[in-house]
C-alpha cells in the first residue's frame, strides 16, 4: 500500500464518560481504546499514522509510544477542527487519507481494507464508513438523495424528526483523498447546536462541488460501536469479550463457560489449557500448553509453563514454571519465581520468593522475599518473618533442606544444603549444609501432675 495516510482522533475528553480517567485510555479487555484502534490500523502498513491528542496528551502519548506521530489540538472545537491539526503534515500529499475515532475499540483491520478499497474502486473523493442500526440514537445520520446517494450528514442534535428517523449511522470513520480533505476543511464552519467545526460537514460541502462522494456500509454494527458513556463501554467489553474467547476456543484452548470467563486482549495461552468459570486473566499474561486454570482463579501480568495446574487462586505479576501446582487458595504476589514441579498448596501465600525446581510449600505459609533451593520442603506453617517493622530481610533456604511444620525462619538467615530444621524451631542463626537444627524449648512431662491435682 503506498500514499496512504491515517488520522486518529483522540483529543475529547470524553465528559458523558464521568471519569478522570480520558476517554480513549477507558480498558475494553483490559487493553485502552485507543490501543485497540491503534492495533487495527498499524495493521495496514499506512505511510503515516498521526493521533490527534489533547485531553490528556502526555498519558495518551506515553501509552502509545511511538508506534504513531502526534499533533496537539490545544482547544477541542470539534472532529473538523481535530483533523486541520493535521494539516501541515499532510497538506501537500497526494493520496488517501483514513480519519478514525479513538473510541471505536471495536473496529477491525478486515473493514477497514475493505472501506478503503471500495473508495478507491468508487474514484471518490469521500467515502463514509455507515452501519444500519434499530438504535441509531446519539449518531449521525446518513442524509441520501432520492436517488440514493449520499447528500450530507446530520449530527443527532441538529437533526429534525425525519432525520432522526433515519437507520443508517455515520460510524466516524472515512477516507478522503487527502488534498479534497483539507481543501474542504476550510470552508467548515461551526454554526450548528454544539458550535463545533463537525468533520462530517466536509461531506456535504465535497457533493455540492459535485465531487463523488461514496458510502460504505457494513452489515456489522456492533464493529462500530462509539463508546460515549459507561453503558456503550459494557457492551464494547461484551463483544471483545467474546471475540477474544471464540479466537482462544478456535486456537484449541477449552472455556468450560466462555460467560463467566474473562481473557484480557494481552493474553496468549496454549493448546489444550483448560479454563474454568470464574477466571480472570488480565494485563499481559502467557499460559503454556496443557494447563488447568481455575476456577475462580486471578491471574495478571504473568506466564506460566506448561501443564500447570492453577486452581482458586490469585497470581499478581510472577513467573510459573511447567508442572506446577498451585492451589487451592494460594496467593502469589508480585516478583515470585517458581520453578519446574513445585508445589504451592491451600492457603500459601508467596511474595518475592524463588522457588528452584521441585519445592513445595503445601499448606499454610506464608513465603516472603526468599530463595528457596531446589527440592525444599517447607512443612505446613513454615513462616520467613522477614520484616521487622522497618526493614525486609532476606530467608535463604539451600537444596534439599527440609523445615518442618510450624517453623519461623527469622531473617536475615540461611539454611545450608540439605539443611534440616526440627518442627516448632525459631530460627535466628544460620545453618550450616546437612545440619540437624532444633531451636525450641525442651518438653517436660510431670509424672501423676493431674491426678494429684483433680
Ligand atoms: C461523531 C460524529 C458522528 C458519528 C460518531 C460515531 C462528528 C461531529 N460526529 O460523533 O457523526 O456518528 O462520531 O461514533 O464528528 N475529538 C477530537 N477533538 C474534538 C472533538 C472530538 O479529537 O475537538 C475526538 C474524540 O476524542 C473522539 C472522536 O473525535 O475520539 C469523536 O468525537 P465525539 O465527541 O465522540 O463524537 P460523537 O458525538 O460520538
Ligand atoms: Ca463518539
Amino acid at each position: 500500500m503506498s500514499n496512504n495516510y491515517a488520522i486518529i482522533l483522540a483529543a475529547g475528553k470524553g465528559t458523558r464518560m464521568k471519569s478522570n480517567l480520558y476517554k480513549v485510555l477507558h480498558l475494553v479487555c483490559g487493553k485502552p481504546m485507543i490501543q485497540h484502534v491503534v492495533d487495527q490500523v498499524t495493521a495496514l502498513n499506512f505511510d503515516q499514522v498521526i493521533t490527534v491528542v489533547g485531553h490528556g496528551a502526555d498519558v495518551v502519548k506515553e501509552t502509545l509510544g511511538d508506534q504513531v506521530s502526534y499533533k496537539v489540538q490545544a482547544e477541542q472545537l470539534g472532529t473538523g477542527h481535530a483533523v486541520q491539526q493535521a494539516e501541515d503534515l499532510l497538506f501537500d500529499k497526494e493520496g488517501t487519507t483514513l480519519v478514525i475515532c479513538g473510541d471505536t475499540p471495536l473496529i477491525r483491520t478486515e473493514t477497514i481494507d475493505a472501506l478503503l478499497q471500495f473508495h478507491e474502486q468508487e474514484h471518490a473523493k469521500a467515502t463514509i464508513l455507515t452501519t444500519h442500526t434499530e438504535q441509531p440514537t446519539g449518531y449521525g445520520r446518513i442524509i441520501r438523495h432520492d436517488a440514493g446517494h449520499v447528500e450530507r450528514i446530520v449530527e443527532e442534535k441538529d437533526a429534525n424528526a425525519q432525520e432522526k428517523a433515519v437507520q443508517e449511522i455515520n460510524t466516524g470513520t472515512y477516507c478522503f483523498d487527502n488534498k479534497a480533505l483539507f481543501a474542504a476543511l476550510a470552508s467548515v464552519n461551526n454554526h450548528n447546536t454544539q458550535g463545533e467545526y463537525y468533520l462530517p460537514d466536509v461531506i456535504e460541502i465535497l457533493q455540492k462541488q459535485g465531487e463523488i462522494v461514496a458510502a460504505y456500509q457494513t452489515l456489522d454494527f456492533d464493529e462500530t460501536l462509539g463508546v460515549n458513556d459507561r453503558i456503550a463501554l459494557s457492551k464494547a467489553e461484551a463483544i471483545m469479550k467474546k471475540r477474544v474467547n471464540q479466537a482462544h476456543m478456535k486456537n484449541g484452548v477449552t472455556l468450560i463457560d466462555p460467560e463467566q470467563t474473562y481473557i484480557s486482549a494481552g493474553t496468549v495461552i496454549g493448546q489444550d489449557t483448560v479454563i474454568y468459570p470464574g477466571t480472570m486473566l488480565t494485563g499481559e499474561v502467557t499460559i503454556g500448553e496443557a494447563c488447568t486454570i481455575g476456577p475462580n482463579t486471578e491471574i495478571k501480568d504473568s506466564v506460566i509453563g506448561n501443564e500447570t495446574v492453577v486452581r482458586q487462586s490469585v497470581i499478581f505479576d510472577s513467573e510459573v514454571g511447567n508442572s506446577v501446582n498451585i492451589g487451592p487458595f494460594a496467593h502469589i504476589r508480585p516478583s515470585s519465581v517458581l520453578g519446574d514441579n513445585t508445589k504451592i498448596g491451600n492457603f500459601v501465600e508467596v511474595k518475592k520468593a524463588k522457588f528452584g525446581a521441585g519445592s513445595k510449600a503445601s499448606h499454610l505459609s506464608y513465603i516472603g522475599d526468599a530463595d528457596i533451593g531446589s527440592n525444599v520442603n517447607l512443612g505446613c506453617g513454615s513462616i520467613t518473618v522477614n520484616y521487622d517493622g522497618t526493614n525486609k530481610h532476606v530467608t535463604k533456604v539451600g537444596d534439599n533442606a527440609f523445615v518442618g511444620c510450624n517453623a519461623n525462619l527469622i531473617a536475615p538467615v540461611t539454611i545450608g544444603e540439605g539443611g534440616y530444621v526440627a518442627a516448632g524451631s525459631t530460627i535466628t542463626d544460620d545453618i550450616p549444609n546437612d545440619s540437624l537444627s532444633i531451636a525450641r524449648a525442651r518438653q517436660v512431662n510431670k509424672d501423676g501432675y493431674m491426678a494429684r491435682n483433680k
